[in-house]
């Protein structure tokens, strides 16, 4: 068919999304969402939000959750940008900064193709190290960057100092995609007080459970906020809905909330660590809420997912040549962590 489809339809290659099953008993472990509710805080606003003013368009700059944002971070409203989960945030930015000469690393989230692919955007893949580490020096001098920090699907970190020195010696824009920042590495966000060619962004998804709220947010220079509602007001003004506006700047500002349950998880996922690699699996040094592992000789990476499934746990797997021998293991609560590393060592026993 593809009758009616235009050119870009036709020539584009599709994210794919993790898999969102609909298994009442499942531990879900698939797509690094958090374990634990949104804040209380964040609740309280939705259900004391007045539903009549749904009939309204919400503020199409989302200002009471970019003020949020601002205090919390300690910014002004202008360095702040609000859009429909990162994802969106990330593709208004790829539009607002990116002609040509764009550069990622081979291994990291896989949308950053897509969105060039989508966008007529040239770019060029820098491969990690063997360990999976990012080789920063690879990337000096390049024009246009950006970096998933920690990266995905690995869950590796970089260290502030590593991303000044590539956005110092970049000559066009440097995104850092903090989605799993809060779990233990380093932000850049105090650079972009010195740099004006550095865009940070943030998602709600991870860090404060709201992956369902799709909200994601930037910070930097206000020109290059400036850029951002520029393509925003050319494709959609109302990006985030009036509750999630109000919810997301109620969980922004609940941070002991969200510092609680980011200890949990890192408590979770250093049990993890220590459990699959007493089980023989190898595990890379994780940063965020995921690890990244591979399962030890005799079952491969496909093999254990598929096994996992059967028994209700839905982990990652990815088919990409250096990374289909390991799996993407979400970070859940404690219990579910002693569930699956239970499973996985039955599974092991019958190999
Ligand atoms: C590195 C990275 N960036 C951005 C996102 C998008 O997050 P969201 O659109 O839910 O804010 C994800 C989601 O998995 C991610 O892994």
């Amino acid at each position: 068919m593809k009758t009616y489809w235009s050119e870009r339809a036709r020539r584009i290659t599709p994210y794919t999304a993790g898999e969102q099953p609909r298994d009442a008993d499942m531990i879900k472990l698939n797509t690094n969402e958090n374990p634990y509710p949104p804040s209380p805080l964040a609740i309280a606003a939705i259900e004391d939000f007045h539903m009549d003013k749904l009939r309204l368009y919400p503020n199409a700059s989302s200002e009471v959750l970019r003020r949020a944002a601002a205090y919390v971070h300690g910014l002004s409203p202008e360095q702040v940008f609000c859009g429909n989960g990162s994802d969106e945030v990330l593709a208004i930015a790829f539009q607002a900064f990116f002609d040509d000469a764009l550069s990622f690393c081979d291994i990291s989230y896989s949308f950053y193709p897509v969105w060039a692919e989508m966008y007529g955007i040239s770019y060029e893949t820098v491969p990690l190290r063997e360990d999976f580490t990012v080789p920063a020096e690879a990337f000096y001098g390049k024009k246009n960057i950006v970096l998933a920090n920690p990266n995905a699907p690995t869950s590796l970190a970089q260290s502030r100092d590593e991303i000044e020195e590539i956005v110092r010696r970049a000559s066009g824009v440097v995104i850092v995609d903090e989605a799993y920042v809060a779990f233990g590495a380093q932000t850049a966000l105090p650079l972009i007080k010195k740099y004006d060619n550095l865009l940070v962004v943030r998602t709600f998804s991870k860090s404060h459970g709201l992956a369902g709220l799709r909200v994601g947010y930037a910070m930097g220079h206000p020109d290059l906020i400036a850029a951002m509602n520029c393509i925003k007001d050319s494709f959609n003004s109302y990006p985030v809905d009036a509750l999630a506006q109000r919810a997301a700047a109620a969980a922004l500002m609940d941070t002991s909330y969200a510092e609680n349950i980011a200890k949990l998880i890192i408590h979770a996922r250093e049990y993890t660590e220590g459990a699959l690699k007493a089980l023989g699996f190898q595990v890379l040094p994780a940063m965020a809420n995921f690890v990244f592992a591979k399962p030890p000789a005799g079952i491969s990476a496909q093999e254990m997912m598929q096994k996992l499934k059967k028994r209700h746990i839905y982990v990652r797997w990815f088919s990409g040549a250096r990374v289909r021998e390991y799996l993407r293991i979400s970070i859940g609560t404690m219990r579910q962590m002693e569930q699956m590393a239970a499973v996985v060592r039955e599974i092991l026993e019958t190999v």
